[in-house]
């Protein structure tokens, strides 16, 4: 296992910067996810990891040895991308093992590799199945085992669930905690799911115009942002920004209000609001609220939440929860 060592890391494509001056350093063993909006510079940094791409500027280094004198197949990388990337007339168990036999693993090995970790992975009833013949899961499963079998330093993942449905995602992403519980393997996964981000993470790294914004723990991230922008991509319904007077209360240009922070207060107290409209979710309920002091809001609440009378109500949140943020947009800590 390895630890990878990334400075002042630098890619353009002709005049596109898909990186800018990214330095990361992720421990042995360590799970990190890398999220940012769409173009932000995450598979191309996975990619000059793998050595699939070649940087700019910058050093690379994995498990302490400069990595840009090492060909791909020599960094001891193993990568899982969304499209799975599954060789169509192979069997499952031909997937698997094909890469092993330029390792010079002996026959016998790697059958006994192939079949321990298919059965780790639950495909062991599966491996004589060509990827057409397979369920979007069961690919997925292929293209991780594929990646275990070479028993590689460092895993890199880019977006390996987005394929699958919204319940196949929540438990193969258990399963990727186990395996990475497991395997005790450093790993570098790319997603857009915050929830996968927020649950699998060692490290966080969110990302923006192929910089890195902020690097912690995941509650470090959600609970500290350093700036707007982080502030924002993290948080489902959206932090409440606010501007103006209220901000200045707090000697700040704008103050972050988390939905989960704000409380329907009935004694009054607090800012009047009015509700604009609520989605019943099931387990909660998100009410948009119209304030006059604060502006725009969306509030949690709990799934029995219904509107009373013409819908005014009060609105307050504990100072020791309020964000602040200069005028650029910077934390003020
Ligand atoms: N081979 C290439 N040639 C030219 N530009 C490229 C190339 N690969 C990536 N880019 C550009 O580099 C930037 C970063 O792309 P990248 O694929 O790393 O983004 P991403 O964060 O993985 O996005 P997504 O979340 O959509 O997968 C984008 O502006 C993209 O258009
Ligand atoms: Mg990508």
């Amino acid at each position: 296992m390895a630890d990878v060592d990334i400075k002042g890391l630098a890619k353009r494509f002709g005049e596109t910067a898909a990186l800018e001056d990214v330095s990361l350093s992720v421990a042995d063993g360590e799970f990190c996810v890398l999220v940012g909006p769409s173009g932000c510079g995450k598979t191309t940094l996975l990619r000059i990891i793998a050595g699939l791409e070649t940087e700019t500027e910058g050093s690379l280094s994995i498990g302490g040895a400069d990595a840009q004198a090492l060909a791909p197949a020599r960094r001891g990388i193993a990568m899982v991308f969304q499209s799975y990337a599954l060789y169509p007339h192979m069997t499952a168990y031909r997937n698997m093992s094909f890469g092993l036999k330029f390792q010079k693993v002996s026959r016998p090995d790697i059958d006994e590799r192939v079949r321990s970790v298919a059965e780790m992975l639950g495909i062991s009833d599966l491996l004589h199945r060509k990827p057409a013949e397979l369920s979007g899961g069961q690919r997925q499963r292929v293209a991780i085992g594929r990646a275990i079998v070479r028993n590689p330093k460092v895993f890199l993942f880019d977006e390996p669930l987005s394929n699958l449905d919204a319940a196949l995602r929540a438990t193969t992403r258990l399963e990727i905690a186990r395996l990475h519980k497991a395997l005790g393997a450093t790993m570098i996964y790319v997603t857009h799911d915050q929830a996968e981000a927020m649950t699998l993470a060692d490290k966080m790294v969110v990302m923006k115009d192929g910089r890195i914004e902020q690097i912690g723990t995941p509650l470090e991230v959600y609970r500290k942002p350093a700036n707007l922008f982080v502030a924002g991509f993290l948080g489902h319904p959206k932090i409440n920004i606010v501007t103006g007077a209220i901000a200045a209360e707090y000697g700040a240009a704008s103050i972050g209000l988390r939905p989960e922070h704000l409380t329907l207060s009935p004694s009054g107290k607090g800012y009047a609001a009015r509700v604009v409209h609520v989605e019943p979710l099931g387990s909660e309920a998100h009410v948009h609220l119209r304030s006059d002091a604060l502006g725009p809001l969306i509030l949690r609440a709990p799934s029995d939440f219904s509107v009373s009378g013409d819908g005014d109500l009060h609105v307050t949140f504990e100072r020791t929860r309020v964000l602040l943020f200069d005028e650029n947009g910077n934390a003020i800590n």
